[in-house]
């Protein structure tokens, strides 16, 4: 024990104000985490700076009557007090329940699982993608739905926090409307460890996020507002010097893993954090989640949109040479039904090209995202070969950042000058849980631009909301679930499109 050990802790209020959590699971166990913040807006949460000791258990039942594992862990300050057990040597597939206990309080309970046996037969699982949670635009009402749903994990595509200001009092604007003061930031744009602690302990105080964190294991995955909007390796957007970013970026990083249950494999070296990597649900999914933001090359064009040059075609890469290596080896080397390609950014080549009247459905010059895949072409091309080559008709793609759902097919070289047109894989983009506010639908004109321009889209919709994907070992079924609104309460869940992928026959098909 160490020897500045605060013992017999107490805190005046309660310690687990930012709930529980379960991540990366394995077939004999999980990663389990909490955080003590008595006061989570306050510096170190309102923790005295010394370390605490937190009992944890394990149980095969939710009312813990028989415990499988039980230990005590250490919440130490240099880590804001979060504590991450990894939990081994428990029984595949099947529900867990845990809870933390320190001096004489108790967490709430949460629920986990396993990973099924890596030769299993796996007759279905199901998922939820979700991210893009900017507290400010909207209430975190689709986290409530997520943790009713009966799914096996939940895959969170980044923009866990936004790192910007708070929006001041009154009205704020999203999406070209406005809106109803919903809640507000604290303080200004986040720089500092505590600023970035500060901004996570106000995300994760809201209860329904609490809520789909206790009900199911999460897959984390950052994109770029966990560290500064539209960041990309040592690079921030507002020529900041590499160097001193990446103290920027260490801060960030420090925070990330400190909030997320996350394995100590992934625990920050400087500013750099390893996070790709892959899972294996028995003989039915292998799930890979990529990191699409600290190997990349810079934003070509000023990181604007932009038509495709000769540089969006050049040797670049969005994933970093070892990373490329690692996926291409995976697929290669997969023999499950199914393989899931999770990560951040669009991989279609959507057309965005603005019309030379506002509205008006023709016309403009094709343009594309320079901090999606279409800026990376020669990357993209080598991912959709390798699913060709090795995967043919079951790899799906999983994103999202965008703030609407896109559902569509993944064409090689789509955009380019004699391209093929042969469709390999398929790309579910799920939509925001509050960036962008409550949303337009689909019939603006920005909806009915994009249908007319990429013929390879199939649905798109600014609700917000979730993906939610049932895999059996024929098919894969997409769910586009909305919420009708964010601003206020009691947002009502629906079902806004389903896609149907059959095993071995790339593209969507209208459920
Ligand atoms: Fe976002």
């Amino acid at each position: 024990m160490p020897r500045n050990l605060l013992a017999n802790p107490r805190f005046g209020a309660d310690p687990f104000t930012l709930g529980v959590a379960s991540g990366d699971p394995a077939s004999d166990g999980f990663v389990l985490w909490t955080r003590l913040a008595p006061r989570p807006l306050e510096p170190l949460g309102g923790m005295e700076p010394r370390p605490v000791a937190v009992r944890w258990e394990v149980a095969g039942d939710a009312r813990f009557q028989t415990l499988v594992a039980q230990g005590e862990a250490l919440a130490h300050p240099e880590l804001a007090h979060s504590v991450h057990v990894e939990v081994a040597g428990l029984a595949p597939d099947r529900p867990y329940w845990y809870r933390f206990r320190v001096g004489r309080e108790e967490s709430a309970v949460g629920r986990t699982r396993t990973l099924p046996a890596p030769g299993a037969r796996v007759e279905r699982l199901r998922f939820v993608a979700a991210g893009c949670q900017h507290y400010e635009q909207g209430l975190f009402t689709a986290w409530r739905h997520i943790a009713q749903e009966p799914v096996d994990f939940v895959f969170h595509y980044g923009d866990y926090i936004y790192e910007s200001a708070d929006h001041g009092a009154g009205p704020f604007k999203a999406n070209g409307r406005t809106y109803d003061e919903v809640r507000r930031h604290v303080g200004g744009e986040i720089y500092t460890l505590d600023d970035y602690r500060r901004r996570y302990a106000l995300y994760k105080s809201d209860p329904d996020l609490q809520a789909a964190h206790a009900a199911v294991p999460f897959w984390m995955s950052f994109d770029d507002h966990e560290v500064d909007n539209n960041w990309a390796s040592d690079f921030d957007q507002d020529g900041t010097p590499p160097e001193a970013f990446a103290f920027r970026r260490a801060m960030a990083m420090q925070a990330y893993y400190e909030h997320m249950p996350l394995r100590r494999s992934a625990m920050p070296q400087g500013s750099h954090m390893q996070m790709y990597r892959g899972a294996r649900y028995g003989d039915l999914l292998h799930a890979f989640v990529l990191d699409t933001r600290q190997y990349r090359d810079d934003q070509l064009y000023g990181d604007t949109l932009a038509p495709l040059g000769p540089e969006a075609f050049a040797q670049r890469s969005i994933m970093g040479a070892a990373q490329e290596r690692w996926l291409y080896d995976g697929l290669a080397a997969s023999d499950t039904r199914w393989n899931l390609i999770a990560h951040q950014v669009m991989v279609m080549n959507l057309d965005q090209r603005k019309s030379p009247a506002p509205g008006a459905v023709a016309g403009g010059t094709p343009t594309y995202s320079m901090d999606q895949w279409p800026g990376y072409m020669a990357n993209r091309r080598r991912l959709l070969d390798c699913i060709d080559t090795h995967c043919k008709g079951n790899v799906v793609n999983v994103t999202g950042d965008a703030h609407r759902h896109y559902a569509g097919d993944l064409l090689q070289d789509e955009g380019a000058p004699g391209a093929e047109g042969k469709v390999i894989s398929s790309e579910f983009l799920a939509t925001s849980i509050a960036s962008g506010a409550d949303g337009k639908g689909d019939d603006d004109a920005y909806s009915r631009q994009v249908r007319a321009d990429n013929p390879f889209l199939k649905a798109t919709t600014d609700k917000r909301g979730y993906l939610l994907c049932d895999i059996i070992r024929k098919e894969w079924t997409g769910d586009l679930k909305v919420v009708d609104k964010v601003t206020k309460p009691g947002g009502k869940l629906s079902t806004y499109a389903r896609f149907i992928i059959e095993n071995g026959r790339p593209g969507l098909n209208r459920g």
